[in-house]
């Protein structure tokens, strides 16, 4: 009998190990699992003791062992037999598809166009009754439908597609030959196609968008969207966790295929009646809009956050804020907002932050302080409650921030330095790890405790002129603080930054100075001073920091389109 080599210290299990005295093995196991039965096993545990025949109950260890490995191979074998004989099966059905052809019948009545979330009777005609097979049914239209596969559900002999365009949803049903297509059967999520029928109303106790479905005569791809590793279910999974900043960062490299995701396209659609109810709300103020540029040579918060560029060889910058812009326009137009875009070099990567944002500024002339205040909440609310009157976006808002309420009015009114001793009451430090003390900034963490703990809409005013831009008023009763306000939500913090600006030409060139700001560049801002001032104020409203609040989001990212922050220029 041939003599097998087992070194259990020197030998190897690889494969092709030929067990030799040269290329032993390392176990008996594998050794036997190798060699069979037929060999004598001679093991060697150390060199000291040298080669001796395998002890009885390791070869009976060995043998037991080749034989579970048998059958798992066996299994295995058996496994893979199966499945070869599946896609065979699968790849025939496939094939046998292929010639089953499906043909848009010339006898039936042409097809009237309509969108997925058409309900106008007139266009759609009555829906046929539920089990009602006459094809002659009363005031029944035949209809087309464009869109992209949002789910493909198998049932008994049907294919349920549900379609989708744009928000709108159709569930639509394929039967008889057309769910036996090769088409039909390979259709995956995201491809784009055209579906022809009558719309039926859904049988009892079933549910779909609309309360109907699609009965399809016929149906065409325009366009295969692909499956196996990269279908859309698999690339872009609808299940990241987006408080986890790995998942989110790849979630956000495929921003242009997760947006076609359900909660991505609600806020963006949310986002759009929020725009527009600001334009609303303001033209019913006679607020006029304006476009400041977005390519600028003066700062307005300060110069750590400043964008810089090369323009024709001067140095400029990408906007902070429209608010020195707006200003120039109260003498021609009298009060005025935009909703534009900001830029800030945040070298910080919080909830909160983004390097480009849409900022809602506006500025009202001849005004005391509070009623700028007065002003800022009441365009809140009016904004809100204008969302909330659109059907969808209020649905939306349900869903997603089942909770929320509109703000009442008033908000809540708090000076900075009751703010100061409210934090030193709660024992809420400043970033030291100091007591807070006048003067101090309000930090993200120190601010969101705060907002959250009161859980209301609070109106922070006269900060301390030392932590707030040049540009702001001082307080008449205060000269150590500004007439500003901070807008701080629940759930986000600040949202809203506004003030009255100084309007006094001396005082303004004094605080130039003490800013170090060179006035040269900011020739056009002082000169309004010059030629009619008047006590005036605006403020700016992060827009994405309101979707936030009002969707209980976790980050500003996932209120954009294409977020853009410290590290992130793309898609
Ligand atoms: O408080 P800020 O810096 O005020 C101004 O820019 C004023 N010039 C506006 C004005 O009075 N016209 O910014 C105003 C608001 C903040 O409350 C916040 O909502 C938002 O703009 N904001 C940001 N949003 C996202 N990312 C950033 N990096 C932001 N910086 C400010």
């Amino acid at each position: 009998m041939a003599i097998t080599y087992v070194d259990e210290e020197k030998g190897s299990d690889a494969a092709g190990v030929p067990g030799t005295e040269a290329a032993p093995f390392k176990t008996l196991s594998q050794a036997f699992i190798e060699q069979g039965p037929d060999h004598e096993y001679v093991v060697k545990k150390n060199d000291e003791d040298g080669y001796k025949p395998a002890a009885k109950a390791a070869l009976k260890k060995a043998v037991k062992n080749a034989e579970v490995h048998r059958k798992k191979v066996a299994a295995a074998a058996e496994r893979a037999e199966r499945e070869a004989q599946d896609a065979a099966a699968r790849e025939a059905v496939l094939e046998k598809a292929k010639d089953i052809k499906i043909t848009d019948d010339a006898s039936l009545p042409a097809p009237v166009s309509i969108d997925l979330a058409e309900t106008d009777a007139a266009k759609i005609g009555t829906l046929r009754k539920s089990g009602d097979k006459e094809h002659t049914g009363e005031g029944v239209k035949r209809i087309k439908v464009q869109g992209r596969v949002q789910r493909v559900a198998k049932q008994g002999g049907l294919i349920f597609v549900w379609l989708r365009r744009g928000m709108a949803i159709m569930q639509c049903v394929l039967a008889g030959d057309l769910a036996k297509t090769y088409d039909a059967l390979v259709l995956v999520r995201e491809t784009s196609m055209e579906i022809v029928g009558e719309l039926w109303e859904l049988p009892a106790g079933t549910h779909a968008p609309l309360n109907r479905e699609l009965h399809a005569d016929f149906f065409r791809i325009i366009a295969a969207a692909p499956g196996g590793d990269d279908a859309f279910v698999t690339r872009v999974p609808n299940d990241f966790d987006t408080t986890s900043s790995q998942a989110s960062e790849a979630l956000l490299n495929l921003r242009h295929l997760t947006l076609r995701h359900d909660k991505p396209a609600a806020v963006m659609f949310v986002r759009s009646v929020l725009e527009g109810a600001f334009h609303t709300a303001y033209r019913e103020l006679a607020v006029t809009k304006v476009s400041p540029p977005a390519l600028v040579q003066t700062q307005v918060e300060g110069g750590s956050t400043l964008f810089s560029l090369d323009y024709y060889g001067e140095p400029a910058y990408l906007t902070q804020s429209s608010q020195l812009y707006l200003e120039t326009c109260l003498p021609s137009l009298g009060d005025v907002y935009c909703v534009e875009k900001s830029f800030r070099a945040e070298k910080s990567l919080t909830r909160r932050h983004l390097s480009e944002y849409t900022h809602v500024e506006a500025e009202l002339d001849f005004i005391p302080f509070e009623s700028l205040l007065d002003h800022i909440e009441s365009i809140i609310c009016r904004v809100v409650d204008l969302t909330l009157a659109d059907p969808i976006a209020a649905k939306i808002i349900k869903e997603y921030n089942p909770d929320f309420e509109r703000p009442s009015q008033p908000f809540m009114r708090m000076r900075y330095s009751d703010a100061i001793d409210w934090l030193r009451a709660k024992d809420i430090k400043n970033e030291e790890g100091n007591d807070h003390t006048f003067g101090d900034d309000i930090a993200e963490a120190a601010e969101r405790r705060m907002t959250d703990e009161i859980n209301r809409p609070i109106m922070l005013t006269h900060f301390p002129a030392g932590i707030k831009a040049f540009y702001m008023q001082r307080a008449s009763d205060d000269d150590r603080v500004t007439e500003s306000v901070d807008v701080l939500m629940p759930g986000v913090g600040e949202i809203v930054g506004g003030s009255m600006r100084i309007w006094d030409h001396d005082q303004l060139l004094a605080a130039y100075k003490r800013e170090g700001l060179d006035p040269a560049p900011y020739y056009w801002y002082t000169d309004q001073r010059k030629y009619g001032g008047s006590p005036h104020g605006g403020y700016g409203l992060g827009l994405e920091r309101l979707i936030v609040w009002l969707l209980k989001l976790w980050t500003v990212r996932e209120a954009c389109l294409y977020p853009r922050y410290m590290g992130r220029c793309r898609p």
